[in-house]
This record gives C-alpha cells, sequence and structure tokens, in this order.
C-alpha cells in the first residue's frame, strides 16, 4: 500500500470513546446542532427512519441510566446527556434481505458524533442497555426499536478555552491494518 502522510479530520482523530465525562451541562445550542446533525443524514429513499431522543433533564436521565448494563452505568454517573436512537423497522426498506434502518441510524449516529467532536464534546456509543427497560422509560410506541445509546458530554477537567488541546490526549487506538479492511478492485486484494 502507498504510504500516505497527509492529515484527516480532527473531527476523525479527536473522537474517541472516552469515559471520564464530567457533569458539566451541554450548552442548548449544541444539543440544537447535534439534532440538525441526525436530521440532515442521508438515508435509504430518505426514509428518515431515525427517532432520535436527547435525554438531558436530570428527573428522566437516572431513570434512563438505570437501563444501561451494570458495566456502563459505571462510567455513565457524571454523563449529562444520552441520546437514544430508536426507529421503526418497518418505516425503512429491506435490500436483499438486510433491513436499511439499522445502516441509515449509524449514518445519522455518525454525523451525530462527527459535529459532537467538532464542538469540543465526548461521544461514546453503547450497545450494552436493556431494551424492554428503555422501551418503557422512553414511551416508545409499539413497534419502535433501540438501535443506540450515545453518552455526550465534556471530559473532566474540561477547559472551555482549550476544547481542542484537552481532547488530543487520547489513548492509543487499537485497529486492524488498513490492509485487512480496505482492498483494492477484488475483496482480499492489496
Ligand atoms: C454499536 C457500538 C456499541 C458499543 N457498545 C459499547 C458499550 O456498551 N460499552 C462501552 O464501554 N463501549 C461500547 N462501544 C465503544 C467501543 O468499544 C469503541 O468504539 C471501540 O473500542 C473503539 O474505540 P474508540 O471508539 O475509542 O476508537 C460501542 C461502540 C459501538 C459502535
Amino acid at each position: 500500500m502507498q504510504e500516505w502522510s497527509g492529515q484527516l479530520l480532527p473531527e476523525i482523530t479527536v473522537r474517541s470513546s472516552a469515559k471520564n465525562f464530567s457533569t458539566e451541562p451541554i450548552e442548548y445550542e449544541k444539543i440544537i446542532a447535534l439534532k440538525e446533525a441526525v436530521r440532515l443524514s442521508p438515508s435509504s429513499s430518505n426514509s428518515q427512519p431515525w427517532r432520535v431522543i436527547f435525554v438531558s433533564d436530570t428527573n428522566v436521565l437516572p431513570q434512563v441510566k438505570s437501563c444501561l448494563s451494570d458495566g456502563n452505568q459505571v462510567w455513565n454517573a457524571n454523563v449529562p446527556l444520552l441520546v437514544v436512537f430508536t426507529a421503526n423497522p418497518e418505516d425503512d426498506a429491506t435490500k436483499n434481505g438486510q433491513p436499511l434502518y439499522l445502516f441509515d441510524c449509524g449514518l445519522a449516529a455518525r454525523g451525530l458524533m462527527v459535529q459532537a467532536a467538532n464542538m469540543g464534546l465526548f461521544v461514546h456509543p453503547m450497545g450494552g442497555w436493556g431494551e424492554t427497560a428503555l422501551q418503557k422509560a422512553l414511551h416508545l410506541p409499539e413497534g419502535v426499536r433501540v438501535v443506540c445509546v450515545i453518552a455526550v458530554g465534556y471530559p473532566q477537567n474540561f477547559n472551555k478555552v482549550g476544547a481542542d488541546a484537552d481532547l488530543v490526549e487520547l489513548p492509543p487506538r487499537k485497529r486492524k491494518a488498513s490492509t485487512n479492511v480496505t482492498f483494492d478492485q477484488y475483496f482480499g486484494n492489496n
């Protein structure tokens, strides 16, 4: 593979699934920006199957956190915002036997994550939660599935002046080699 010495977008490189959240609430304008990032996401036949619930009210948040797995509850203690991606599978197509609502929600979640990173926020996606409990806690209508829960907040010791600088200290990423996951022309070819 050819060596590349360019620079990726900082929103891609600074994002990490960190766990050291502070309790600092997220500004209203930033929550609106996250909602717009979701809303403008592409989807199959423009079906826009996502229904995304932003939970920040301290009267509701503890109940939603109690639906997370035990391990996730530990590091979510300080998290000021949980974003819950939900969808009714019937609101999206199935192509080649594969339901597209999951892919479309994934794209919307990625849009939110990029926007969040751009605004100096931590975002940590989770699959560890109880769906029935979340469906009840969030008053989901019949047939609406929970796809993903994303913790959003500021890192601990966040310094508003140097937001970007604070996010640079990241643990090394564990990733497969590029040649194992991306190919040229044919499957498995580098
Ligand atoms: C769909 C999905 C579910 C995940 N579930 C959890 C989870 O329940 N708890 C957790 O701590 N991290 C969870 N993660 C975070 C991954 O462990 C993390 O993205 C991966 O280790 C790569 O690390 P990075 O995000 O810091 O690059 C999840 C990530 C995704 C995309």
